[in-house]
């Protein structure tokens, strides 16, 4: 599988007064997981709007190997997307909401049927939309986004009402296609779920570039906001010396102590110097968790 390169380049859309996309520009490469984030109402779903051309932007581009979605000859065979949940006809069957779109694109009826076993779904391919439930939508929209085998995957919150097993098997089919060499962009409020998930990350903030990268240096470049954990029986003159030094030290049972704007050497040296005998001494890196809700604070959500 070759291609599948998106770009956004100074990407923008401006509603009225609103600037929802402010100047975007990012990278998502093929045969990785990108995770797009954003606290609600930064811009996620009209950016992913404007890169599949349901949007138009006030300025800039998004483009797949260099072409606009618009101008895709194939589109369904280049791009498949998840926005959101249940756009379906809710009097007819799973299978036959995936065979209409079959017969609209050109595609072979049987792919419905695969897609639909690729998703887990074959069971309730007979039964009708209007029963199904939550998780079972966002799997018949993602057989939907595969019908036409594409590169590129875009999926909005995909993981909305997935059960926990249905979220391991989204981790495991995304992972499995993009090992395939597609390209997978995917955003979600499910940080724990992202860390699990992503390659790179792609964090924007009230319409507006906050960090891109692989998810590894993204958090790292937050290093200094992780704690340093110490133990020692010296617990309270240890703390006491620690704060002298202008570190923030939170006490917790069995003389731990958990401190931050010191790191390991710096916590191990004053425990030198001090002869203050340790029991333990660890960095813990911060989650993604904290890495966002760092790089996004004061950066409001909603506008
Ligand atoms: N058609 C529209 N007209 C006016 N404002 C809009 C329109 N679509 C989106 N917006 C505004 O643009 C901003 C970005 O919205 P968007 O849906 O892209 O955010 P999001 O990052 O997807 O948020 P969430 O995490 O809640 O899904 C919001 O303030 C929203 O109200
Ligand atoms: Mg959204």
């Amino acid at each position: 599988m070759s291609g599948g390169r998106i770009v956004v380049a100074g990407l923008t859309k401006q509603y009225k007064e609103l600037r929802a996309v402010d100047n975007l520009s990012f990278n998502v490469e093929p045969g990785r997981i990108t995770g797009f984030l954003g606290p609600n109402g930064a811009g996620k779903t009209t950016t992913l709007r404007m890169l599949l051309g349901l949007v138009k932007p006030t300025a800039g581009t998004a483009t797949l190997d260099g072409q606009r979605y618009a101008d895709l000859k194939d589109p369904l065979r280049h791009v498949g997307a998840v926005l959101e949940a249940s756009s379906a006809h809710k009097g007819r069957s799973g299978i036959n909401q995936l065979r209409v779109i079959c017969a609209a694109a050109g595609l072979p009826r049987g792919r419905a049927d695969e897609v639909l076993a690729l998703v887990g779904l074959t069971p309730a391919a007979k039964r009708k939309f209007k029963g199904y439930s939550l998780g079972m939508r966002q799997r018949l929209g993602i057989a939907a986004a595969m019908l036409g085998d594409p590169r590129v995957l875009i999926l909005d919150e995909p993981a909305n009402g997935l059960d926990p097993e249905g979220i391991r098997w989204m981790r495991d089919l995304l992972k499995g296609l993009a090992a395939e060499g597609r390209t997978v962009l995917v955003s979600s409020h499910l940080l724990s779920e992202m860390e699990l998930l992503a390659d790179d990350l792609v964090i924007i903030a009230a319409g507006k570039l906050i960090r891109q990268g692989p998810l590894a240096e993204v958090m790292d470049s937050m290093g200094d906001i992780g704690t340093v954990r110490v133990r020692t029986p010296q617990a309270e003159a240890f703390a006491k010396q620690l704060t002298e030094q202008g570190a923030t030290v939170t006490p917790a049972e069995g003389g731990l102590l958990r401190v931050s704007g010191l790191d390991a050497p710096a916590v191990g040296r004053a425990a030198l110097a001090g002869q203050v005998e340790l029991h333990e001494l660890t960095t813990e890196r911060p989650d993604l968790e904290r890495v966002f809700l760092e790089l996004t604070a004061g950066k409001a959500g909603i506008r």
